[in-house]
């Protein structure tokens, strides 16, 4: 947060800002305030901190910092703000792990709408909540109905504003600055002369205001601007006047500033005069963030000259009037901002040395009407597809068009007016037939070829036109409620102007199974004890590998990468790497001392590729030097020249066509598909795809190498799920034996399977040049090449054939499903061997056969991602089960009912059921979320609805638990200390599944004292050898027992003690076996039973017992889509799941909660793009959407199954950490329902393919309306061009 003296309010201003936009320059004379200096555990936790850490608000930790100080500086600006202030504050940030939910309900408690419960008469106080029942009724007054107690906040005790810098504040804002860097000279002038003067003076300095447009390329695309200019502190820049005619913005005003200003004057003015300032409000509301908004500036937006500038086409559609000043011209130039204002692209009319003064905005006439409109991949904090901005004068008392001005973002190369269209329109009666006529109109104006950069050409093109629509329907209601006679809106006319839900304020409920009464209060297990991190997280203090304080002489090492997808590496060329500043050595493979060869499954990867590279990312060597700064330029300036190799496989399509495939083939097969298949009532035949999915875990791969100097030890800091995978290679790699390489790891900021294996990438080559160089090295990956080299989640193509009765029950299926491995195995084939494995879920499909293929491609290798090929298999089976529903007309959870296993069923992976708790997750699912009468309800809704359709469904889970033989051992070391503290050190990672709290659990259960006693440090391979890498939702259970195991044993060792001297407390206790030389220390070793099983792909046959047991669930959703847009809000979603006796049911509940919504991302909006040429399009958070706070369902219900007992895993509790990911392809099918009810409405019946995911951009196409269709791409032209991305 930064603070500064507010010249023009006379007041203390607070904003949130983006730290990695923020210069360090640009906060002179600013208090900085962190999140280590609001409160801390040695100190006093600020309230912000408090309630997100009791409410179970964070999970990693990694994002928690940045979202504690949005709340904060929200806080600082309004002590009680609203729930829209609070989820409008929170619009900047990104949460991997929560789902949202905990920090919404955390945060709710500080706004002003506590005590109205959003669940109106069902709410729990009225009715009385269950004793036996954990209930945690959210914004329910949460203070005393969950138990959850934390301080009053009082504002009055907030940091003050440093005296010295108020003091100083005049002199610090007038004062002109120039500080002068290694690199850079940065100037802050004060006044306008001083400003057209330095322009003068350095004629190529770049002008920067918020930075937030720059510092994109300056700190991603590693630009260097010699000399900046920034116009800040000039107070003309930073005016608003308004006068009778419009406002006038300073250049230099914020956003923000601008949003506080048109507030106050459209709440005084509600006239028609302001219509632009509500347009310009909304666009402002869908505009990056807070900390974007907070110091971006307006004129930073116009002179950008960015095609998908929100604001250019207000501006454009108001005739906006730009005023610039030349630096050798005292008098000022106006000009209009039309579309001459932007001859090219990323350019303006301004001339060389001209700085934007100020834009003028005049005041909307009378019979004039004007609404803008956006489009982007995530509704919050995204850029735009396609923005909008269109104005009509009318001839005064008619409906006779004097004048229509429009401008589109995102349809050219700048912001466009369609002239002719404009034209046309001059004259014309504002009525049905225009709408029509616009199209025609409008393909001639603004057309997309196929190769048009950003893509979706088709998609864009019909947004222009619903926007057109939207917009012919807004201006004929204004006039009807004007009392124009000359129109009526019907009821298809309002649904399309109507609101969208995702106003709908955020709640949820959480519910569980109560310990039982009789259970000590000492014993923690199956309580709602709260992330031993959570408080570390909130304040800062949590340590990852990149908060490791610096060693003596550390270098940093950056990687050189390679930018082909398939090709020789002709020749590398670090001539001009070695000249740059900090430059220390350059490694390739003839630095490593032992084998380059990466051995996954296979040995097919090298740490750096010798002589060819197969895929754009691939590591061709690193530079290493004094700094992160220093390295990272350095390795931008290695040359390599490549010579293309022919294929390029960038696709599944282009895998199939060239056979190029990781053999063998798994198969899956019971029963005779082939036979069973002739004796259905009906076949039918269908195809479906499921994207990627990229990990984006908040923390990137980070490594820290350190040599100890004898031996060949090195000890490695590794954020890793898979310490013992990291030993083994390393040791190969320097060519050592493992005993002398310890790594550790104390947490990591998120995995998700992405850090299982993947980890490699730096930790290998850290450790090869910490050999090199005999110092400490350490790496952690900008987040563009994180995204780059790591892969993610298997692509999936899959065509089907299935057969079924009339009754709804399916006989026969066959299936094939290709996944996209990338350029290398990793665990693609155990990753399909799940997939197809999982397909059936929860189903008796008594003849099937599966066969899964590995494609391998040019892209990065795919990996592990949480559920490991699962969600991939059942949404195929799902979305054929949609199929024969639709098919027999049948209620799709009626074919789900008919076909799903009852006990004494036999699985195609030979596995009989024994398991009741599947129909009772689905029966309460059902119950619970109401389902029948809100299905009657969406379809009376879809019947009055015409542009906004609802759907709901419901999907059933059963998910096994099933490991590798060998892997299922788990190793731990509990030590015991004179002062009766204990340390537990187990072999899995803390990677925010809260693994370390339960076992910390399990721990004060098996000892009996306070979970406050045990401590867990860290994973290291020097306490615990050999251990499985924490994944595939089995880790608690596998160390859980390990643990209990030692635990166990130790108190068989002070058995004897405690029994001879009961008055013993805990710490006499042991001091008492100290002395009587028992040891303390002991090791846990848990070899899980049960599994025994080997699959032979050639008959498709599993052997022997695959399954540990099953994790059970039900989820519900309901989603309403704007089939205009293509917009979707997911209005409520229920799941009940079984996770037996719940080790921590506020863990368990939240990785429900993250799971799913991470499914969400998976299943509708995450869409990782290649180009044709194999680069991946959507490297960092802005190109790759995952969901926002806005995105969580509006009314989010969890319900842990009660009385479920699991005799397979400790204290009878479940796996958690996977299962609910596969649930969320729910909200897929729901979409998949409102877009078949749209479709019917275009008269378009039966099933359609729709892939996965369901972005708006696909969602709207699939709608099928007259306006997508008309829109469809021009077949004419740019046809011969390769599409501008592709999904591989
Ligand atoms: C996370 C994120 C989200 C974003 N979301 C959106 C979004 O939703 N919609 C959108 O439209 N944009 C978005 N942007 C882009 C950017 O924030 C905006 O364009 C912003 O308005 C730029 O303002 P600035 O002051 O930061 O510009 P700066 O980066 O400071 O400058 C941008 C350009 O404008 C020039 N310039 C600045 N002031 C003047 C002047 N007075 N005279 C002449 N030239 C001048 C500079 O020389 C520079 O070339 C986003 C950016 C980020 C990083
Ligand atoms: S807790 Fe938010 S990203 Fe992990």
């Amino acid at each position: 947060m930064i603070s500064k003296w507010d010249h023009i309010n006379n007041k203390i201003e607070h904003y949130s800002a983006n730290a990695c936009l923020a210069p360090v320059v640009s906060v002179h004379g600013c208090a900085v305030t962190t999140v280590e200096g609001i409160g801390s555990t040695k100190t006093k936790l600020h309230a912000v901190q408090e309630r997100l850490a009791k409410f179970h608000g964070s999970q990693c930790g990694f994002c928690t910092p940045g979202i504690v100080m949005s709340m904060y500086a929200l806080l600082r600006n309004k002590p009680v703000p609203s729930a829209e202030d609070i989820e409008g504050c929170l619009q900047g940030n990104l949460c991997r792990c929560t789902g949202y939910r905990p920090i919404l309900s955390a945060f709710q408690t500080f706004s002003d709408s506590t005590s109205g419960c959003p669940m109106g008469t069902s709410c729990c106080k009225l009715n009385g909540a269950e004793k036996t029942e954990g209930n945690l009724e959210l914004n329910c007054d949460p203070h005393a109905s969950s138990g959850v107690c934390f301080s009053h906040y009082d504002p009055t005790q907030e940091i003050i504003f440093p005296p010295e810098l108020l003091t100083k504040s005049c002199e610090l804002a007038s004062k002109p600055l120039k500080f002068v860097g290694e690199r850079i000279t940065w100037f802050r002038p004060t006044s306008l002369d001083e400003l057209t003067s330095l322009r003068k003076t350095y004629p190529d300095s770049q002008l920067v205001n918020g930075n937030t447009e720059i510092g994109v390329e300056t700190g991603v695309k590693g630009r260097l601007f010699k000399v900046i200019v920034n116009p800040s502190a000039i107070s003309k820049l930073k005016e608003i006047v308004a006068d009778d005619k419009g406002v006038k913005f300073g250049a230099a005003c914020t956003l923000t500033q601008i949003k506080e200003e048109l507030t106050k004057m459209v709440k005084t003015d509600q006239s028609f005069q302001t219509q632009w300032m509500a347009a310009f409000l909304e666009m402002l509301h869908w505009f990056a963030g807070d900390q974007i908004r907070n110091v971006a500036a307006i004129g930073g937006n116009t002179m950008t000259a960015s095609p998908i500038s929100d604001l250019n086409p207000i501006l454009m559609a108001n005739e906006s009037m730009a005023t610039f000043r030349l630096h050798s011209r005292a008098k000022d130039r106006q000009v209009l901002m039309d579309q001459s204002f932007f001859p090219k692209y990323r350019t303006t009319c301004a001339e060389k040395g001209e700085v934007l003064i100020s834009v003028f905005l005049p005041f909307n006439a009378k019979d004039e009407y004007m609404k803008a409109y956006k489009q982007s991949k995530r509704r919050e904090d995204d850029i735009a597809i396609v923005n909008a901005a269109m104005r009509v004068v009318f001839h005064p008392g008619t409906c006779k068009v004097l004048k229509f001005v429009a401008a589109f973002g995102g349809m050219a190369a700048t912001s466009v007016m369609p002239e002719k269209t404009m034209q046309n329109m001059i004259g014309r009666e504002w009525k049905e037939d225009l709408v029509d006529d616009f199209s025609k109109w409008i393909s001639e104006d603004l057309f997309l070829d196929k190769g048009a950069p950003g893509g979706m050409v088709e998609y864009r093109e019909a947004l222009v036109v619903s926007f057109f629509f939207k917009f012919f329907l807004h201006v004929k209601s204004c006039r009807v409620k004007e009392g124009a006679k000359d129109g009526i809106i019907s009821k298809d006319e309002s649904s399309a102007l109507e609101k969208p839900a995702y106003n709908l304020k955020q709640f949820g409920t959480r519910t569980w199974q109560e310990v039982p009464p009789n259970q000590p209060e000492e014993d923690k297990v199956g309580r709602d004890v709260q992330h031993v991190s959570g408080i570390k997280h909130t304040t800062g203090e949590a340590v990852y590998v990149d908060d490791i304080p610096q060693y003596k002489d550390e270098l940093y090492l950056a990687h050189v990468i390679s930018t082909r997808a398939h090709a020789f590496i002709r020749n590398v060329d670090i001539q001009k790497a070695m000249m740059s500043p900090g430059f220390v050595t350059y490694l390739d493979d003839r630095d490593v001392p032992g084998t380059n060869t990466v051995t996954v499954l296979k040995s097919d990867e090298q740490i750096f590729a010798k002589e060819k590279v197969t895929c754009v990312g691939q590591i061709i060597g690193a530079v290493v030097a004094d700094s992160q700064a220093h390295a990272q330029r350095a390795a931008q300036l290695v040359q390599v020249e490549y010579e293309d190799i022919d294929p390029v496989i960038i696709t599944i399509k282009d895998a199939i066509k060239h056979k190029s495939y990781f053999p063998p083939p798994v198969r899956l097969i019971d029963g005779d598909a082939d036979v069973a298949m002739e004796t259905c009532d009906h076949v039918i035949e269908g195809e479906i795809s499921v994207g990627g999915q990229e990990h984006f875990y908040m923390e990137t791969q980070a490594a820290l190498a350190l040599p100890v100097g004898e031996d060949g030890e090195m000890e490695i800091f590794s954020a890793t799920q898979d310490l013992d995978f990291m030993q083994r290679q390393v040791a190969a790699s320097l060519n050592v034996e493992r005993n002398k390489i310890r790594v550790r790891c104390k947490r990591i900021g998120g995995g998700f399977g992405g850090k299982q294996l993947r980890s490699w990438l730096v930790c290998l080559p850290v450790a090869v040049a910490a050999n090199k160089c005999g110092k400490p090295v350490r790496c952690m990956l900008p987040r563009k090449d994180d995204m780059l080299m790591t892969g993610g989640r298997h692509p999936f193509y899959a065509n089907y054939k299935v057969g079924f009765m009339n009754s709804g029950k399916v006989q026969s299926i066959k299936v094939q499903l290709f996944s996209n491995c990338g350029h290398t195995y990793d665990h693609s084939v155990p990753i399909l061997s799940v997939a197809v494995a999982k397909f059936s879920n929860a189903y008796n499909f008594p003849n099937i056969h599966l066969e899964g293929i590995a494609c391998k491609t040019n892209v990065a290798s795919n990996t592990a991602f949480r559920g490991y090929g699962g969600p991939q298999g059942l949404f195929v089976a799902e979305n054929l089960l949609n199929n024969v529903a639709e098919y027999l007309t049948i209620p799709q959870e009626k074919i789900r009912e008919i076909n799903m296993l009852k006990s004494g069923d036999i699985t195609c992976y030979s596995h009989k059921i024994e398991n009741p708790q599947l129909r009772r997750c689905w029966d309460e699912c059902l119950a619970k979320s109401d389902f029948y009468s809100r299905k009657t309800r969406c379809e009376e809704f879809n019947k009055r609805s015409r542009w906004r359709k609802r759907g709901l469904a419901c999907i059933p889970l059963l998910h096994f638990l099933t490991f590798p033989h060998f892997l299922c051992q788990a190793g731990a070391l509990v030590n015991i200390y004179t002062d009766g503290s204990v340390s537990v050190t187990h072999g899995g990672t803390e990677m925010g599944q809260g693994l370390h709290t339960k076992i910390i659990q399990i721990a004060g259960r098996c000892l009996g004292i306070p979970v406050s006693r045990i401590h867990i440090s860290e994973t290291t391979t020097a306490s615990v050898p050999n251990a499985s890498a924490t994944v595939a939702s089995i880790s608690s259970d596998m160390y859980g027992m390990a643990v209990q195991y030692a635990c166990d044993e130790l108190m068989r060792r002070l058995n004897p003690i405690r029994k001879q001297f009961p008055e013993l407390d805990w710490n006499n206790l042991i001091n008492k076996a100290y002395m009587n030389r028992v040891s303390l220390s002991a090791t846990g070793f848990y070899n899980m039973p049960g599994f025994n099983w080997s699959w032979n792909f050639d008959i498709g046959k599993i052997e022997g017992n695959y399954v540990q047991y099953y994790t059970n669930g039900a989820a519900v959703s309901e989603v309403e889509v704007d089939c205009l847009t293509g917009v979707h809000v997911v209005l409520q979603t229920d799941i009940v799941m079984d996770v037996g006796r719940s080790l921590n049911p506020a863990i368990d509940i939240g990785q429900i909660e993250g799971g799913f919504v991470q499914g969400y991302g998976m299943f509708t909006m995450e869409e990782p793009l290649h180009t044709p040429s194999g680069h991946l399009l959507t490297v960092g958070p802005g190109a790759y959407k995952i969901p926002g706070f806005g995105d969580c369902p509006r009314q989010f219900n969890v319900h842990l199954l009660r009385n479920s007992e699991n005799d397979k895993a400790i204290y009878s509790s479940k796996g958690i950490g996977e299962p609910p990911l596969l649930l969320a392809c729910v909200v897929f099918f729901a979409i998949e329902n409102a877009v078949s009810a749209a479709r019917k409405d275009s008269g378009l019946f039966g099933s359609f393919r729709l892939n996965s995911p369901a972005t708006a951009e696909s969602i709207r196409m699939a709608c099928g309306d007259k306006f997508s269709k008309q829109h469809e791409f021009h077949k004419s032209d740019g046809n011969n061009k390769l599409p501008w991305s592709i999904r591989a």
